[in-house]
Formats: structure tokens, sequence, C-alpha cells
């Protein structure tokens, strides 16, 4: 992968501090907000450059939040949501045993371990509601989650380049995928 610094502090590996991985509820979502706020504000981690939606929005989204064809989890220590992950299934029937991940931990909770329970448990929801395949796409720079990905046996795909603009310019997208069945023999033709 390409180093780009741009001159984010690197996390002190912490302790592995007390937290809950859950289904997320609609009392979340002020919390969730406070979270997402500060990782839109870092620019260069995920897709979005602002955050466009209301607590109320989020309220009503973590409502169902564990069905047969997405999940939303949040990490909590205590009141306080320091991490979240939603995994959605693709909605057509070709692709449909494929599901795909967005997740982000609170600043000042990374590297103690929250991004790897919300993955086991994304894990643990994708088989049992039998989809086959998790895909995601990650930047190029963003090594932290490079490393969460890889740990968890997610490999690259392929590249999409400058697929995303941002208020800080174009990135190409790294599609990663990790197989919970073993890996189909592929039809070519
Ligand atoms: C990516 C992200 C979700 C990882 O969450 P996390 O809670 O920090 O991850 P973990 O502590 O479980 O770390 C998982 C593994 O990643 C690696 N890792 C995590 N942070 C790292 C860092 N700063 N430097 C090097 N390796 C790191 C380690 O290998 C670690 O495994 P180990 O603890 O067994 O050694 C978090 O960094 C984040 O929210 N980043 C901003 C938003 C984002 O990038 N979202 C994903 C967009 S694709």
């Amino acid at each position: 992968m390409e180093a780009v610094d741009y001159g984010l502090p690197e996390p002190e590996r912490g302790p592995r501090a007390a937290f809950v991985i859950r289904a997320s509820r609609p009392g979340d979502a002020r919390s969730f907000l406070e979270m997402w706020e500060q990782v839109v504000a870092e620019r260069v981690y995920v897709r979005s450059d602002v955050v466009r939606q209301s607590a109320r929005y989020y309220r009503r989204r973590f409502r169902d939040s564990w069905t047969e064809d997405h999940a939303s989890l949040v990490a909590v220590d205590g009141d306080r949501v320091i991490g979240h992950l939603e995994v959605s299934r693709e909605e057509g029937p070709i692709t449909r045993h494929v599901a795909s991940i967005g997740m982000a931990v609170a600043p000042d909770r990374r590297h103690q371990g929250v991004g790897s329970e919300l993955m086991a448990e994304c894990i643990r929801w994708a088989e049992s509601v039998g989809v086959e395949k998790l895909a995601l796409t990650v930047y190029p720079h963003n090594h932290p989650a490079w490393a969460l990905y890889a740990k968890f046996g997610f490999v690259e795909e392929g590249r999409l380049a400058g697929h995303s603009h941002k208020a800080a310019g174009y990135f190409d997208e790294i599609v990663m995928g990790k197989w919970l069945v073993e890996r189909p023999s592929l039809q070519d033709g």
C-alpha cells in the first residue's frame, strides 16, 4: 500500500478497556452522532465529508438493527457509543450472498480491540443469516483499517481509481473481500 502521511496522530496501543458489543438501539443515536462527527472531522478515513443526518434519522435507523438483511452494531462503554459497524446485504437476488461493511471507532478508543470485537460480531451475524461473502472498500492510506481487515482474513480484490472525490481530493478505493464459505469456482464465460 502507498504510505501517505496526513499528519494524523497514531493512537497509542492501550489496555483493553471495558465495553459491550450489541445491536444498536434508538437511544444510541445522539451518542453515535457525537462519535460520527469526530470521525468525519478527521476527513481522510471515511467516505463522508459532512454529517448529513440528524439524531432523529439515526433513532429511526437504529430501530431494527438485526434483521435478515442488515445489522447495525455498536460498541458501548456505559451510555457512550465508542464504535459502530453497519453491514448490509446486497439487494438483488444475484448478489444477495454478499454483504458490505462500514465501520468506525471513536478516535480516543482505537487500537484497543473495539474494531476487532465489532468485526467478530458482524461475522456472527453474517453466518447466522447465510451471507457467504463480506465486502468493503478502504482508502490506500488507511493502514489501521487495512490491518484490521487483514487480521480477519480479508484480501484485496481490486482497486477503484479515484472513486472517492472528497474535499481533500480524489482517493482510490481498495476493494477487499472475505469468503465465509469455501470460495466457489468462477464461471468466466
Ligand atoms: C479502522 C478502525 C475501525 C479500527 O478499529 P480499532 O478498534 O482501532 O481496531 P482494533 O483495536 O481491533 O485493531 C485491530 C487490528 O488492527 C491493527 N491496528 C489497529 N490500529 C492500528 C494502528 N494504529 N497501527 C497499526 N495497527 C493497527 C492491529 O493489527 C490490530 O490487531 P491486534 O490488536 O490483534 O494487534 C479504526 O481505526 C477507525 O475507526 N478508523 C477511522 C474510521 C475508519 O477508518 N473506518 C473504516 C473505513 S474503511
